[in-house]
C-alpha cells in the first residue's frame, strides 16, 4: 500500500529510487514520482498518473544528476490517482518534499487550520497537509531545525504512516518516521537506503535497521542514522538486522508473471514451512512457538482466527483442521468485522492472526483489541519483523519466501501448511489425536509438496487449453463443501481479483437455496470433489447442475468415474486425506485463474484497484 524509496549515497540516486519503486511497485501502482536534490541544492520534482514505466518517461533527464532524493508509487486513499495527488508533495514555499505511506485520520482539522493560516493546497490528500504542518512548525519557531519541525508535526497527527521527508536548506539530510507502516533503512558502505520492504536495496548491502513504531530517523552521510522516538525524541540504539533475502527470491526467474513463478514455487514453499518442524523419523512436530505455550492453547477456551481476505480463506481450513484434530472450538473471524462490533474477548482465548504481509491494518487492529482484553496472540506471517509478527506473543512465520504477485498463491498453502501441522500438534498434545493416525497423517503431510509438484506437471498445459474457452465469460461460480467450502472461496476470489470476472465460492450444498437459480448453459460451475469428503453428497450437487445444463469443471481424484462422467472439464489430482485436499486442489484453480487472466490481457501481478500490503483500515 504505497511503496517508498530513499537514498544518499555515491551512487545515482535516480536509478536507486526508479529501480527500487519498480520493486515496490506491487504496493500500489496508480501512480508515482520521484525528487531529486541537485548539485545546487534545488528540489527537482517529477511525478505522474499510471506506473513507475510512466515517471520513467517524464523523468529522464533527472537520470545522473543527483546522490540523494527519493520517489513513492501510490495507491490512492484521498483523492483519485491523478498527476497533482501524486506524491512526492511540496510545501506552500516548496522547499520541503514528503513522500507518504499511510492515511493521516484527522487531516481535514490540520488542513482547515492551515488554511486558516493562508495555506493552499494544490491536492486532495492527507500528505499535501503533513508536510505543510512541518513547514508550518519552521515558521512558527525560526529557530528549531527540520527533523525538530517533522517530529513537531508527527506529534500532531493520528492515523498510520512511514515519511521520507526531504528539506531544500538541509541539504544531504533525509527524515524518516513510522508509525503503522513499515520502513526500513539499508545500510551500505558510505550510501543509505531507505524502503518499504528491503528489497530496493537487497543487492548493495545485507544490513539494516527496521525502523519502530513511533520512531523517526535523520539519515546523513555526515552524521549516520540517528533514531528517536517522536513523542520524546529519546535517543534509542538501533539494531541492525542481518537480511536473509537475496536477488533471486525477488526476481521472475524467467516465469511471464511473479504470480506463475510462485505458483510454481509451491513444492518448495510447502517444504520449506514444514522444514525443522516436521520431523517425520522422530514422530514429532517441533514449533518453538506453540511448544512454549502448549498449556495455554489446552486450556483455551477457544480460539479465535483473524485475518482478512486469502489469509481468512486459510484461516476457515484451519478451524476444520483444529476442531477435527485437536477439538479445541475455533471462531474465524474478518479482522474488519471483529475490531468493531465490540466482541466478547477474554484473557482464556487464544487468538491467531494470520497475514503474509503482516502489515494489514485490519487485522493489526483486532489484535491490538484482543490483546487489550488479555487474549494470547499467536502470529502466522511470512514477512519477518513485520508488524504483527512484532506484536505478537508467540508465532510462526511461514518462511513461503517473498510474494510479490498481488494475489496469493504460495502464502496461501504454507498457511494451510502451519495450520496443520499446529492442529496436529495440539491434537497430539491433548490426546485427541492417537499416536497411530498422528504418524500416518504426518507422513502423508510430508509427501504433500510431492503432489503438488505432481499436480503442477500434470494440469498445467491442460489447464492453459480449458482456460481459453473462458476468456469470455462473465461470471463463474465455486463449490466445495467441507474442507474445500473454503478452497471454492479461495478459488473464487483468485479469479475475480485478477480477471475481474465476477466469481462467487459456496457451499455445495447451499447452492440449492439461492444460487441455482444462476445456473443456465452459460454459467461454468468449479467443483471441488475429491473422493474423500461427502463425495456422495457432492454427486447429488453435481446432477442438479447438470439437470440446469450448468458447464461443470470438476477437480477430482484421479480414476474418479461418477462427477467426471458428468463434467464438461476434469482436473485430476492425486487422492490424498481429506485435510490436506484443500492444498493440493488450490493449486489448479489457481492456475485457471491465472490463465484465464492473461488470455484477458490483465495485469496479472498488479490488478487493478488492489495492492499487496493493505496497511489502511
Ligand atoms: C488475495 C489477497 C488478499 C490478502 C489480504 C490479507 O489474493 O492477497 O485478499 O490475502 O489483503 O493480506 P495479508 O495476508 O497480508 O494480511
Amino acid at each position: 500500500m504505497c511503496g517508498i524509496v530513499g537514498y544518499t549515497g555515491f551512487q545515482d540516486a535516480y536509478d536507486i529510487v526508479i529501480n527500487g519503486l519498480r520493486r515496490l511497485e506491487y504496493r500500489g501502482y496508480d501512480s508515482a514520482g520521484i525528487v531529486l536534490e541537485g548539485s545546487n541544492n534545488k528540489l527537482e520534482v517529477e511525478k505522474t498518473k499510471g506506473k513507475v514505466d510512466d515517471l520513467v518517461n517524464i523523468s529522464k533527464e533527472l537520470k545522473g544528476t543527483a546522490k540523494i532524493g527519493m520517489g513513492h508509487t501510490r495507491w490512492a486513499t484521498h483523492g483519485v490517482p491523478s498527476d497533482r495527488n501524486s506524491h512526492p508533495h511540496l510545501s506552500n514555499n516548496g522547499k520541503i518534499a514528503i513522500v507518504h505511506n499511510g492515511i493521516i485520520e484527522n487531516y481535514d482539522t490540520i488542513k482547515k487550520m492551515l488554511s486558516e493560516k493562508g495555506f493552499t493546497f494544490q491536492s486532495e490528500t492527507d500528505t499535501e497537509v503533513l508536510v505543510n504542518l512541518i513547514q508550518y512548525f519552521m515558521d512558527l519557531n525560526p529557530e528549531i531545525d527540520f527533523p525538530t519541525a517533522v517530529r513537531y508535526a508527527l506529534n500532531e497527527v493520528y492515523g498510520a504512516y512511514a515519511i521520507t521527508v526531504l528539506h531544500e536548506d538541509y541539504p544531504g539530510i533525509l527524515v524518516v518516521g513510522r508509525l503503522g507502516s513499515p520502513l526500513a533503512i539499508g545500510i551500505g558502505d558510505k550510501e543509505y537506503f531507505i524502503a518499504s520492504d528491503a528489497s530496493p536495496f537487497v543487492e548493495f548491502t545485507k544490513e539494516a535497521i527496521y525502523l519502530e513504531e513511533g520512531h523517526m530517523a535523520t539519515i546523513s552521510l555526515e552524521n549516520g542514522v540517528d533514531i528517536r522516538t517522536i513523542t520524546e525524541n529519546s535517543k534509542i540504539q538501533p539494531e541492525i538486522q542481518q537480511l536473509k533475502l537475496n536477488l533471486e527470491q525477488i526476481e521472475k526467474g524467467g516465469y511471464e508473471h511473479f504470480m506463475l513463478k510462485e505458483i510454481f514455487e509451491q513444492p518448495k514453499s510447502v517444504h520449506d514451512t514444514m522444514r525443522g518442524r516436521l520431523l517425520v523419523d522422530e514422530g514429532i512436530i517441533k514449533m518453538a512457538g506453540i511448544w512454549d505455550h502448549l498449556e495455554r492453547f489446552k486450556n483455551a477456551n477457544r480460539i479465535i482466527i483473524i485475518a482478512c481476505g486469502t489469509s481468512w480463506h486459510a484461516g476457515l481450513i484451519g478451524e476444520y483442521l483444529i476442531e477435527e484434530y485437536a477439538r479445541i472450538p475455533v471462531e474465524v473471524e474478518y479482522a474488519s468485522e471483529f475490531r468493531y462490533r465490540n466482541p466478547i474477548i477474554t484473557d482464556k482465548d487464544v487468538v491467531i492472526a494470520i497475514s503474509q504481509s503482516g502489515e494489514t491494518a485490519d487485522t493489526m487492529a483486532a489484535l491490538k483489541l484482543a490483546k487489550e482484553k488479555g487474549a494470547f496472540i499467536y502470529g502466522i506471517c511470512n514477512v519477518v519483523d513485520s508488524s504483527i509478527a512484532r506484536i505478537t506473543d508467540a508465532g510462526s512465520y511461514t518462511h513461503a519466501g517473498p510474494e510479490i504477485g498481488v494475489a496469493s498463491t504460495k502464502a496461501f498453502t504454507a498457511q494451510l501448511t502451519i495450520l496443520t501441522l499446529i492442529a496436529f500438534k495440539l491434537g497430539k498434545h491433548n490426546g485427541n489425536l492417537g499416536n497411530a493416525d498422528f504418524m500416518s497423517l504426518i507422513a502423508e503431510l510430508d509427501a504433500i509438496p510431492k503432489r503438488i509438484e505432481e499436480v503442477l506437471n500434470t494440469t498445467h498445459e491442460q489447464i492453459k487449453e480449458i482456460a481459453k474457452d473462458f476468456v469470455e465469460t462473465t461470471n463463474f461460480l465455486y463449490l466445495g463443501r467441507g474442507y474445500n467450502y473454503p478452497a471454492a472461496l479461495e478459488g473464487a476470489l483468485k479469479l475475480k481479483e485478477i480477471s475481474y470476472i465476477h466469481a462467487e465460492g459456496y457451499p455445495a450444498a447451499e447452492m440449492k437455496h439461492g444460487p441455482i437459480a444462476l445456473i443456465d448453459e452459460n454459467m461454468p460451475i468449479v467443483i471441488i470433489a475429491p473422493k474423500r469428503g461427502h463425495y456422495d453428497k457432492i454427486v447429488s450437487n453435481v446432477q442438479e447442475i447438470k439437470a440446469r445444463k450448468g458447464k461443470i469443471i470438476a477437480v477430482v481424484n484421479k480414476g474418479d468415474r461418477q462427477v467426471s462422467e458428468m463434467a464438461d472439464y476434469v482436473i485430476e489430482i492425486p487422492e490424498t486425506s481429506e485435510c490436506f485436499s484443500p492444498i493440493v486442489a488450490s493449486v489448479p484453480l489457481q492456475l485457471l485463474a491465472y490463465y484465464i487472466a492473461v488470455y484477458r490481457g490483465a495485469n496479472v501481478d498488479q490488478p487493478r484497484n488492489l495492492a499487496k500490503s493493505v496497511t489502511v483500515e
